[in-house]
């Protein structure tokens, strides 16, 4: 594959990191985004992690300039049409994602993979939206996607083994370790165990155990992890979190999933982490 070029709609955090990877890794890749901004953006974001490499030794100014040129930007959705794969890595909605399908079904190759880096919707329901099913796959790359190895590859009811070979197959070439989620559940396996630990985090601080500071010092003094859970939400944004625990709990149907009253307060009050600067350590808010 690493003849063929990649598609990869959407250039935000995952999707421009992804790009990146792929260009890092030998591939041609053409980078789609409705924001032209969002588009600069990520190749600006490219260029600074290139020359901080270059600046360390790790790679030289003519692998950086290679890597850039291997990476096409457009807002066009019809200059994709001769990839042999895409992946979609736009905003976490269903109404924007099933555009994105319907599209780049009509404007793909018709035996071309559409991969999904969606962390919480159904690889199944998102193949609805093509006359394609069986070449549809998820492949949940983690932040940020150039230095985490996991790639889960998640199999919609309808995904074919040869889609899965090949995504896994990808995967491998870029450097990654992928791991194939046979069913299509919720959160496949790292957020199904991750928010749980989150809604206990909450429930401990809710109940005057403990403050979110030494919670998160427990976990990366007592278990070795590298951040605890309250600096990951801070790190991913406390709304996104949210939008998961939610997702769980229509989807599972079951209280063990139902939010804590202080992490929607949270959110409600704009205290989203990431894109304020104020999260979980500014819990409860000291200017309220
Ligand atoms: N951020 C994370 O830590 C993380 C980790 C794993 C998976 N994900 C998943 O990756 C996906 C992207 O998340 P993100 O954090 O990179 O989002 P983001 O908000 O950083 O970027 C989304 C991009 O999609 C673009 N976009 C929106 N509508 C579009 C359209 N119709 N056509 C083309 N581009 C469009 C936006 O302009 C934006 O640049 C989501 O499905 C998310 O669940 C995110």
């Amino acid at each position: 594959m690493s003849q063929s070029t990649i598609a990869v709609v959407g250039s935000g955090t995952m999707g421009g990191g992804i790009a990146h990877q792929m260009a890092l890794s030998g591939f041609n890749v053409k980078l789609a985004d409705v924001n032209e901004s969002a588009l600069e953006e990520a190749v600006k974001r490219m260029t600074s992690w290139m020359a901080l490499n270059v600046r360390k030794g790790a790679m030289t100014q003519l692998e950086a300039d290679d890597t850039l040129g291997r990476v096409k930007i457009t807002t066009n959705l019809k200059d994709l049409s001769d990839c042999s794969f895409a992946l979609e890595a736009v905003f976490e909605n269903l109404e924007v994602k099933e555009g994105i399908f319907s599209q780049l079904d009509k404007i793909l190759p018709p035996d071309a993979i559409i991969a999904t880096n969606t962390s919480s919707m159904s690889i199944t329901a998102l193949a609805e939206y093509t006359g394609r099913q069986k070449k549809v796959v998820g492949m949940h790359f983690f932040n940020p996607p150039q230095i985490m190895k996991l790639v889960e590859v998640v199999r919609g009811f309808k995904t074919d083994d040869d889609t899965i070979k090949q995504t896994m197959e990808l995967s491998r070439a870029l450097g990654k370790e992928p791991i194939e989620i046979k069913r299509d559940t919720p959160g496949f396996i790292v957020n199904r165990l991750l928010i749980p630990q989150l809604l206990e985090a909450v429930r401990l601080v809710e109940e005057g155990v403990a403050t979110p500071e030494d919670v998160d010092k427990a976990i990366r003094l007592g278990l070795n992890s590298p951040m605890g859970p309250f600096e990951l939400q801070d790190y991913t944004g406390v709304d996104i979190g949210l939008n998961v625990v939610d997702h769980f709990y229509e989807e599972f149907r079951n209280d063990r999933w139902a939010a804590p009253l202080s992490l929607r307060a949270l959110v409600r009050a704009g205290r989203l982490g990431r894109k304020t600067g104020a999260g979980w350590y500014d819990y409860p808010p000291k200017d309220k």
